[in-house]
């Protein structure tokens, strides 16, 4: 049985390269359970990499991911993850349903076939996204923002303490936006772990307890406020610094 880590995700020293190049370079942190926490950093920083490697879906050259205390080998199922919508098929033949149910496969005995609970699972998810009433069309069918919010219910159907969501707010609108960081927000009442690659620092602080500001090298970890300074992002998105100057700016009154 697992005794509940204080920390949901412990990564260590963690350096991951594509072709001899390093992505991540010896990334050191340690999540606490029960927080909503931001990825930052600019295009190429090493965000989904990051998340990937969390996942366990690229190889480290270095360094150790832990999950809820334990080796990340022993951790399937303790993750689910929602991708960057750009690295979907969304012309898949599937339903909405089809998709949400997705979530329970690793519940689901190779012998046996989904059950009426798992069906259930599946709807409930997709209510808590409330996209329930379009659970029989196809996914390719709906707006953008919808096709993500099917995505969180999959990820949601799963179960699992710790949700990795890579971009979920990319080319949404503004209600959408809000609709999802609602379920985010109510994923975390309930007790999860949640850790959202975002784009926008001007919203940065209000969605997140924590951010993690990366570039290769893990620049910040902490309350918004401490990672959110001048020197730090000036570091971080070099020539582009003068719009987060009016960020700092916002965040400090
Ligand atoms: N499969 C891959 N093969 C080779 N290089 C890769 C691969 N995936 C990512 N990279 C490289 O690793 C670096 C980090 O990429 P990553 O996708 O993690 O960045 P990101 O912060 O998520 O960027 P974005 O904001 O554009 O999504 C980039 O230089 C990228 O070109
Ligand atoms: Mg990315």
């Amino acid at each position: 049985m697992n005794t509940k880590s204080k920390f949901a995700i412990e990564v260590a020293h963690l350096t991951v390269s594509y072709n001899a190049r390093p992505a991540l370079l010896d990334v050191s942190v340690n999540i606490e359970a029960d927080q909503l926490v931001g990825v930052i950093g600019p295009n190429g920083a090493g965000k989904s990499t990051f998340i990937k490697a969390v996942l366990g879906f690229v190889k480290p050259d270095l360094g150790t991911v832990r999950i809820a205390g334990s080796n990340a080998q022993n951790a399937k199922g303790l993750v689910a993850y929602v991708p960057q919508r750009g690295a979907v098929d969304w012309d898949f033949p599937i339903t909405v349903k089809e998709v949400a149910l997705m979530g329970r496969y690793q519940k689901i005995p190779w012998y046996s076939s989904p059950g009426k609970k798992d069906w259930e699972t599946a709807m409930e998810a997709l209510k808590m996204v409330r996209m329930e009433e379009f659970s029989d069309r196809q996914i390719g069918e709906l707006s953008g923002g919808q096709q993500q919010r099917v995505f969180m219910a999959r990820a949601l159907a799963q179960g699992s303490n710790i949700l990795l969501l890579d971009e979920p707010f990319a080319g949404v609108d503004a209600a959408t936006e809000r609709a999802i960081l609602e379920v985010l927000d109510r994923a975390k009442k309930s007790g999860k772990t949640l850790v959202v690659v975002h784009h926008d620092l001007s919203t940065a602080a209000e969605y997140f307890d924590k951010l993690l500001l990366i570039k290769q090298r893990l620049y910040a970890y902490g309350e918004p406020t401490a990672v959110l300074q001048e020197d730090l992002l000036s570091q971080v998105y070099e020539g582009r610094l003068r719009i987060f100057k009016d960020i700092v700016k916002k965040e400090n009154t």
